[in-house]
């Protein structure tokens, strides 16, 4: 039997640096409040540590656009607290994956500037600059992800640059092969200092199509929709030659032990898969975000869980996502009770689990006053309730003044009932969602089941979900989850066994022994321990 390595069995942590915990009073976290709080991710018993972009950065798109890739923004920190927190990290036991952006730098990155300087700078190529089209407007009709057209045009040069994202974020040009030196050689830099992975930001865009073809209206685009979506991304995603990208990108990684590329990829199962590569080169894990968008019921979980086992190349390591910086809150997409139902899920699923902080303490989207939107999504689309601010509030650590999270007014408002949803308050609660997500995860630290063992779907049937892991001769884990507002009462399939409750989302029924039946509450989810 093959070991599993740690970024297969073990649990990521996302954090958000802005909104973690901030060190020196300027209503902004910092690495030095992560550092505060490891023995805080310790206990929560996650792996590895991935944080959003904490670069030298102009901060208008909060970090994903930088200006430097080698060293970190004063107003997270330096670098010499960067390899403290690495440090710390490591003698914990914890992995840090950072936040690779390749796709684009800050329009104050030198080498735009020296790019945008004149047409003939050695790094004009660096970026995608492309002619007016016959009539004048821009080259094509791309769109960008933020809203508007993705160029730009430089009256200086009277040339048009492309951003897939902001006009503050110009996209590289990855058929560079410079570019993708100076790129790999950052990557080189951080892994370098110890770094055991990466993150790497949109990566199935880095390449678009070599003859800049318009893309065709999407015939389904509903205006409540962003803008982008108005077109399908054919010619300016997921290009065919991205994955020899991804493959070099690899070829990097794979010179130091033990690191870990961790893509994100928003496609479409059968596209998403590709991205492991040929051989499985490409990167470890193609974030699967599959579970932001299933039809929140037995049976849509079913059919995605399905799918995607049925998708994953031989070898290839699943994995699941719940939440992130660019997506609603899970408490406030699936309502609080079942919250605690996909807390379940994403630690019982077979694969890789990322987390995303505060969804441990049950945190909803908060509304933003409009005085106090940040997103530059929410403001170049305003009114249409894309903004990501709701999710990237700050934590909670205590019920004290902005939560423990600054002495400062804090950059963005907290959940307003932080008084009572708190970790503090949450870990001293057995009953709290909290304490649930500590014991799913000591549980599945525990079981070999669970962490490393195969997959097996047994149905969905009246609301609940019921699948088996297993591995080898240790005993069988039997997940049930009710999605249903009533009782349910499950058959169990095999006759004859033993099966006790080796988890329940309720508390009260660790440990009871099940026979031929088990019944559940509305909204509870149980893992059953079974022994031939
Ligand atoms: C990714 C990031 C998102 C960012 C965008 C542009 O989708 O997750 O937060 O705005 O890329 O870098």
């Amino acid at each position: 039997m093959t070991k599993t390595l740690w970024w297969q069995h073990g649990i990521v942590y996302q954090i958000y640096p802005r909104s973690f915990q901030d060190s020196n009073s300027d209503g902004v976290g910092d690495l030095d409040g992560i550092r505060r709080h490891l023995d805080y991710v310790v206990a929560l018993g996650a792996d590895a540590i991935w944080i959003s972009p904490v670069y030298p950065s102009p901060m208008a798109d909060f970090g994903y656009d930088i200006a430097d890739y080698c060293d970190i923004d004063p107003i997270f920190g330096t670098l010499a607290d960067f390899d403290r927190l690495l440090g710390e990290a490591h003698a914990r036991g914890l992995k840090l994956i950072l936040d690779f952006v390749p796709n684009h730098t800050s329009d104050r990155h030198p080498w735009f500037l020296e790019s945008r300087s004149s047409r003939q700078s050695a790094r004009r190529d660096w970026y995608i600059w492309r002619d007016s089209a016959p009539d004048g407007s821009s080259p094509n009709n791309w769109l960008a992800n933020f809203g508007g057209s993705a160029w730009e045009y430089d009256a200086a040069s009277s040339q048009w640059y492309y951003h897939a994202f902001l006009k503050e974020q110009p996209d590289l040009n990855w058929r560079n092969p410079d570019v993708r030196q100076a790129m790999f050689d950052v990557l080189r830099f951080w892994l370098a200092r110890g770094v055991d992975g990466f993150r790497v930001d949109v990566l199935w865009l880095l390449i678009k199509d070599d003859q800049f073809r318009n893309n065709p209206p999407n015939p389904h685009w509903q205006p409540h929709q962003p803008g982008i979506e108005r077109l399908i991304q054919l010619y300016s995603a997921d290009r065919p030659e991205v994955q020899d990208v991804v493959a070099e990108m690899r070829t990097v990684v794979d010179a130091y032990p033990d690191r870990v590329l961790v893509g994100e990829i928003y496609l479409p199962v059968e596209r998403l898969v590709t991205y492991y590569g040929l051989d499985l080169k490409g990167v470890h894990l193609p974030f699967n975000f599959q579970l932001l968008f299933a039809a929140w019921n037995a049976a849509g979980i079913a059919r995605i869980v399905s799918e995607y086992e049925a998708a994953l190349p031989p070898g290839g390591w699943p994995n699941w996502v719940l939440g992130n910086h660019d997506q609603k809150r899970i408490a406030s997409r699936v309502g609080p009770a079942d919250a605690r139902l996909a807390a379940m899920l994403l630690l019982t699923l077979r694969g890789t689990p990322t987390l995303y902080y505060g969804d441990e303490l049950g945190l909803e989207n908060v509304p933003i006053p409009p005085d106090r939107v940040q997103d530059p999504w929410e403001k170049n689309e305003p009114g249409h309730n894309h903004g990501r601010d709701p999710a990237r509030t700050p934590m909670p650590w205590d019920a004290s003044r902005n939560g423990g999270f600054t002495d400062a007014e804090p950059w963005l408002p907290l959940n307003t009932d932080f008084a009572t949803r708190n970790v503090s308050l949450l870990s001293s609660d057995p009953g709290s969602i909290l304490a649930l997500y500590r014991r799913l995860i000591a549980l599945r630290r525990q079981r070999r089941a669970l962490h490393a063992g195969g997959f097996r779907l047994i149905g969905s049937d009246n609301d609940v979900l019921l699948f088996e892991r297993a591995h080898a001769a240790e005993p069988i884990m039997l997940v049930a989850l009710n999605f249903a507002d009533a009782p349910r009462h499950l058959p169990l399939p095999a006759v004859g066994v033993r099966a006790l409750v080796a988890l329940s989302t309720e508390l009260d029924r660790q440990g009871d022994p099940v026979d031929a039946a088990l019944g559940l509450r509305p909204h509870e989810g149980v893992i059953l321990e079974v022994r031939g």
